[in-house]
C-alpha cells in the first residue's frame, strides 16, 4: 500500500497554500497518495473582504475546483501529516487551530500517535514568528503521541532559507514563496513520505 500523506492548511492570501502545494507535489513524487485539504474559514465576511488578496484567495477556493476541506477522517487516514499556517502574531491561525481541536476523538483512541507529523508556515517578517508558529503547530502533534519530523538542514534548498524547522517564508508585503521555498516544501514532502514510510516499515524507504 502506497504510503498515504495529508497535508492540511489554512491560508487567508495564497502564501501557505502554494507552499501546501509544493509539499503535496514533493510527496506525490516520492510515491505518495496525498490528500490536500484546506480548513474552515472562520473569519466574517467584513473582514475578508477588507483585504482584496483574502477575498480573491477564499473566493477561488470556494468555488469548484478549489481545495478539498479537511475531515478528521483525513487525519485518520494518512500515515504522515503535514500542518501549514500563516504565522498570527507569532502562532497558528484559529482556524487551523479550530480544526485541529476537533481530533479529541481519534486522540483518544490512540489513532494519532501512529502518524508523523511536520509542519511549515509563512511570516510577513524574518523575525516575526516562523519557528514559535511551527513548534506551536508540532504542540498539538506531541499530544497526540504523534513522532516529529523536521524539515533539518539536509535537503540543499534550506540553506537558502535557513529554517531547518520546516519549509517557511517571508512574505513581507504579500510575495508569494519563491523558488528555494518552494523547493524546501517540496523536500519537506518527500522526507515525510520517507520517514512515514519507514515508520510503517516498508521496505526500501529511508530517512
Ligand atoms: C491578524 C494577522 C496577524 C499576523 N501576525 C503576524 C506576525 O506575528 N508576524 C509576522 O511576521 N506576520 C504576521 N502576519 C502576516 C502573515 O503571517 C503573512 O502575511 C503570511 O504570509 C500570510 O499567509 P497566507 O497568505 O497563507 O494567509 C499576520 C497577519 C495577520 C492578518
Amino acid at each position: 500500500m502506497r504510503v498515504r500523506i495529508a497535508v492540511i492548511h489554512y491560508s487567508a492570501t495564497g502564501v501557505i497554500h502554494r507552499l501546501a502545494t509544493s509539499l503535496a507535489e514533493g510527496a506525490a513524487s516520492a510515491g505518495a497518495e496525498v490528500r490536500l485539504r484546506r480548513v474552515h474559514e472562520l473569519a466574517p465576511a467584513e473582514s475578508i473582504a477588507s483585504n482584496p488578496r483574502w477575498q480573491a484567495h477564499h473566493q477561488a477556493e470556494s468555488a469548484a475546483g478549489g481545495t478539498p476541506l479537511a475531515s478528521l477522517d483525513d487525519l485518520a487516514w494518512a500515515d504522515g501529516i503535514a500542518l501549514g499556517s500563516p504565522t498570527r502574531f507569532g502562532g497558528p491561525a484559529a482556524q487551523l487551530k479550530n480544526f485541529l481541536d476537533q481530533s479529541g476523538t481519534l486522540w483518544i483512541k490512540g489513532v494519532l500517535a501512529q502518524k508523523v507529523v511536520t509542519a511549515f508556515t509563512a511570516a510577513s517578517t524574518a523575525h516575526g514568528g516562523l519557528e514559535s508558529t511551527v513548534l506551536a503547530m508540532l504542540n498539538i502533534a506531541y499530544h497526540w503521541g504523534a513522532i516529529i519530523m523536521p524539515l533539518g538542514y539536509g535537503p540543499s534548498a534550506v540553506k537558502a532559507t535557513g529554517n531547518p524547522y520546516g519549509a517557511s517564508w517571508v512574505s513581507r508585503k504579500g510575495s508569494l514563496p519563491d523558488e528555494p521555498a518552494l523547493a524546501a516544501a517540496h523536500a519537506q514532502g518527500v522526507r515525510l513520505v520517507h520517514v512515514a514510510g519507514a515508520l510503517r516499515g516498508d521496505q526500501g524507504s529511508s530517512a
